[in-house]
């Protein structure tokens, strides 16, 4: 597992979207997984810059975002797939039918989660994107007793309703269950970029990283993982810096 601390944002940013970059550019059928919420924000407006100023394409680009809500239409401003058009698909020239967000407002939604699973299963990720709730959650993967593999629906918890209310007008109208990817799903990528940022999260991504794995703190399965890649901020990596474990210092 690499480590990495970066003084500064706009460096985490450059660096995470040069990696996925460089992934489009070198794949004939590039298939990135790709997370929502504060954490990417930076990283796909840096990949939006770096790409139009370097002409990259990614009509060959296949992109499976991690998760949803259940019941958001993709028009309302809280769904994921309207951060994702907002954020990054809609200033790239990327074909629609290519980008793939679980539907959150499927009549069926344990058939929605095959669906997903059987595209997956055909496309495998070369890279997945994810950020660390402070519970230790991975998409919408919970502290539980036991986790899923595969696509499911979860039922999410108050603390993550709670987290996700600043960027709904009040905590009521957040939805109370997504549709995810599962672990097992997340743990087939063939890379994985795992960014935090910000005090609130050192002790967490600490406690994944070194702690014991289990289910009870979902991002801790990523160390049974061959090839994972953490960029942290100064804050977030503050445990690190202190405990004297050999970590990788990015200065600009
Ligand atoms: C979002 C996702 C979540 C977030 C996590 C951290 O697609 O999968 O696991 O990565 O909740 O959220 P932020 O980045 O808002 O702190």
């Amino acid at each position: 597992m690499k480590i990495k601390v970066f003084a500064g944002q706009d460096e985490l940013d450059r660096y995470a979207a040069g990696l996925l970059l460089h992934i489009v550019s070198q794949q004939e059928r590039p298939v990135l997984g790709l997370a929502t919420g504060s954490t990417p924000i930076g990283i796909y407006q840096a990949m939006v810059q770096a790409a139009s100023q370097s002409g990259l394409s990614f009509r060959h680009a296949t992109t499976y975002n991690l998760d949803e809500y259940v019941g958001l239409a993709p028009d309302h401003e809280q769904s994921y797939r309207y951060y994702m058009e907002k954020h990054l698909f809609r200033h790239l020239d990327i074909p629609a039918s290519q980008t793939h967000i679980p539907d959150g407002r499927a009549v069926d939604l344990q058939a929605e989660c095959r669906r997903y699973d059987a595209m997956l299963a055909a496309q495998p990720l070369d890279v997945q994107l994810l950020g660390i709730g402070h519970n230790g959650h991975i998409g919408f993967n919970e502290p539980a007793e036991e986790l899923r593999s595969g696509t499911h629906v979860v039922q999410l918890k108050e603390e993550t309703r709670a987290a996700n209310a600043r960027f709904f007008n009040h905590q009521d109208e957040v939805p109370d269950r997504a549709l995810t990817m599962g672990v097992g799903s997340i743990l087939k990528a063939k890379q994985i970029i795992l960014v935090a940022r910000g005090a609130d999260k050192a002790q967490i991504v600490k406690q994944a990283l070194q702690g014991p794995i289990t289910t009870r703190v979902p991002a801790s399965l990523l160390q049974t993982h061959a090839h994972v890649t953490v960029l942290l901020d100064r804050d977030a990596g503050r445990e690190w810096m202190e405990d004297g474990t050999k970590v990788e210092m990015a200065h600009s």
